[in-house]
């Protein structure tokens, strides 16, 4: 199999927040494969968003090391970082909330492209095409490039984040509660695009959920958090029907359908 693409050992991160201490991160450790979904669930709290912050370099771990595809993750500074940062994504629960109302769909499409100079050597026709192609990907028409990014509905506006991801050719997407704000008819739709585009181009996605009943769908190995720590990691359906650790049962119990009847072949 040779080394795993990502590899993080011993991530620690302890906020100090009004005189109290708390540690979100606690000695973590995982790998991921190339093309391989890892689900990150745990209650609120338990330390999952800092883990995705800690691996987009958002944040920085008080100990713990990060290589991916054999490199220093931790190490990487300035230019070296900014160079390698198209590389991971993140795609969160409202990715375009920040954005300028009346910014177009297009606009969001563009600015990665512009930052990460991908289609700055191309002449400026280019960056059109490659919008277009952009949002066919994930099922969307080429006119919505001229749409206000306030127009479109929440599935459609995940779309876009999800366009936005894939300008830069990642291998690796962290998604954080990417579909958790969708109803659930739509989310079936997104978790659908996000494993069409993992087989067609190989991409790692960090999955983090609160909900095990979405991480099933998509993950092909989950790691269950609990306070700051990963408490229990394997393959999705061997977790799910045989948890061995405490969270890991209560996880298992809040979704009903997953507690009773697995004899649907998940
Ligand atoms: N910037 C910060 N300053 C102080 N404490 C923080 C900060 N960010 C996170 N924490 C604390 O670290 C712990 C882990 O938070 P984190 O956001 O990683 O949890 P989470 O699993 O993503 O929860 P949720 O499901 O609610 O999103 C929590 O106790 C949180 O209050
Ligand atoms: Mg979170």
């Amino acid at each position: 199999m040779g080394e795993p693409f990502v590899t993080a050992r011993g991530l620690r991160k302890v906020f100090h927040s009004r005189g109290r201490d708390v540690t979100a991160l606690d000695d973590v450790s995982f790998t991921l494969a190339r093309g391989e979904t890892l689900g990150l669930v745990g209650p609120s709290g338990s330390g999952k968003s800092t883990l995705a912050r800690v691996l987009m370099r958002l944040i920085e771990p008080d100990a713990g090391a990060i290589s991916i595809d054999g490199e220093d993750w931790l190490a990487l500074r300035g230019r070296a970082l900014r160079q390698r940062r198209g590389a991971i994504q993140m795609v969160f629960q409202e990715p375009l909330a920040a954005f300028n109302p009346r910014a177009t769909i297009g606009g969001a499409l563009d600015d990665p492209l512009r930052i990460h100079g991908i289609a700055d050597r191309a002449d400026r026709a280019e960056r059109p095409r490659r919008i277009a192609e952009l949002l066919e990907r994930v099922g969307l028409p080429a006119g919505f490039a001229q749409r206000a990014v306030h127009e479109v509905s929440g599935g459609q506006r995940q779309r876009v984040a999800i366009a936005r991801a894939l300008a830069t050719r990642p291998a690796l997407i962290v998604l954080d509660e990417a579909v958790s704000a969708l109803d659930v008819s739509v989310r079936g739709t997104i978790l659908e695009l996000l494993a069409d585009v993992q087989k067609s181009d190989g991409i790692a996605y960090v999955f983090v959920s609160h909900d095990l009943a979405v991480v099933r769908v998509i993950a092909h190995r989950v790691a269950i958090m609990d306070a700051g720590r990963i408490v229990e990691t394997g393959p999705t359906p061997g977790v799910i029907a045989d948890p061995q650790s405490a969270m890991g049962r209560a996880l298992v119990a809040a979704v009903p359908r997953l507690d009773f009847g697995r004899d649907d072949g998940a």
